[in-house]
């Protein structure tokens, strides 16, 4: 007799109010700003560094990166772009999982982060002892790990994907007949299970930001501007990915606003996103998707708490000490590579 399928147990964690996260931050005048600006500039030069950025994150650190002639992206392209630039060293203005993703790529430069207290909820949702027990229950299941997690779930996994190839990753692996067990965020697991029909055995945790959307408002803004397209990032529940016309990573939200014919787009994603996409397309109205309907608990309103403690105060610090380097020990960043290189292959084959 097969041992009974224990479900995984999401442990319980702190989540940092944003608006307290950003009432902390130092308030600078527009004169000190843009001498802190030119300070970090001359830090990244005489370090040989290169500022990667997440679109979540602060509108400074964002125009710093692409003024420097780094990088503003999603979670698989900053991985990418890190790995491919030469600098010797990367500072990635992110969560905590996205500078291991940078160190587990790319052991022999520096990786620096603003702060190392950015977690993820997707990642705080998955430790590695519990996850791998869940694993061990499906043995035949290849194990396929949101790249939101931490370097010791990634060695454990089969493969590392991230949202913008998470679906044709998985479907390719339907196409072996192969199921899939699938960690951490249950939403964006069941939007891959409907979307390829793969069998699919989830861990449940989820995003405390995309959580935060209210399907019932949502609707009522849709009646309300019927003109408008509905674009979501697949970390959001069900019932909110229902009402999208286009799912997808924060880079293929971006292209499918400027791709779309429509001038009116509700977006339901983290609204650091909008600086890039005000950019891109500065004639069309973006409304934000309502995360304050009926019940909402929000401690985020749609901006993650964790994102919001970059700022170019702590970025300038660690330039000028070199604190908050992210170190992964060797024999997990080597089994880690493994799944995250294999991503990253499947991404160039995709292309090629
Ligand atoms: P992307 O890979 O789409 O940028 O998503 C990362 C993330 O953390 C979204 O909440
Ligand atoms: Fe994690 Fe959600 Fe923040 Fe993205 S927005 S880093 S998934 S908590």
């Amino acid at each position: 007799m097969s041992n009974p399928v224990t479900a995984p147990k999401i442990p319980v964690f702190d989540t940092p109010v944003t608006a307290e996260v950003e009432s902390l931050r130092p308030h600078y005048s527009a004169e000190k700003k843009q001498q802190i600006k030119e300070q970090i500039k001359a830090l990244l030069k005489a370090q040989d560094a290169v500022l990667v950025a997440h679109y979540y994150v602060d509108a400074d650190l964002q125009e710093l990166a692409e003024e420097t002639g780094g990088y503003v992206s999603d979670s698989l392209d900053m991985a990418k772009f890190g790995n491919e630039h030469p600098a010797k060293t990367l500072v990635v203005a992110g969560v905590r999982f996205m500078g291991e993703t940078a160190k587990i790529l790319n052991p022999e430069k520096r990786v620096l982060m603003p702060t190392l207290k950015a977690e993820c909820s997707l990642d705080l949702s998955c430790p590695v002892d519990a996850f791998s027990r869940f694993c061990d229950q499906y043995p035949d299941h290849v194990v396929v790990v949101y790249s939101n997690t931490s370097a010791e779930v990634k060695a454990r996994a089969d493969y590392v994907v991230t949202s913008s190839i998470a679906v044709k990753l998985v479907s390719w692996l339907g196409d072996q007949g192969k199921p899939v067990l699938w960690a951490p965020d249950k939403h964006l697991g069941h939007y891959i299970e409907r979307v390829t029909g793969v069998d699919m055995v989830l861990w449940k945790g989820s995003c405390i930001v995309h959580d935060e959307f209210k399907s019932r408002a949502l609707g009522q803004l849709i009646e309300e501007n019927p003109d408008a397209a509905v674009l979501a990032h697949p970390e959001s529940p069900d019932e909110i990915l229902a009402l999208a016309d286009v799912v997808g990573s924060t880079t293929q939200i971006i292209q499918a606003a400027k791709d779309l014919p429509q001038q009116k787009l509700i977006v339901a994603t983290d609204s650091g996103i909008f600086y890039k996409m005000r950019q891109e397309v500065p004639d069309k109205e973006i409304v934000e998707a309502p995360t304050h309907g009926e019940g909402a608990t929000c401690k985020s309103c749609a901006h993650c708490p964790w994102m919001a403690m970059n700022g170019l105060d702590n970025l300038l610090h660690v330039l000028q000490t070199g604190e908050n380097e992210i170190h992964v020990e060797e024999n997990i960043r080597v089994k880690a590579l493994r799944s995250t290189q294999r991503m990253l292959d499947f991404a160039k084959m995709e292309i090629s």
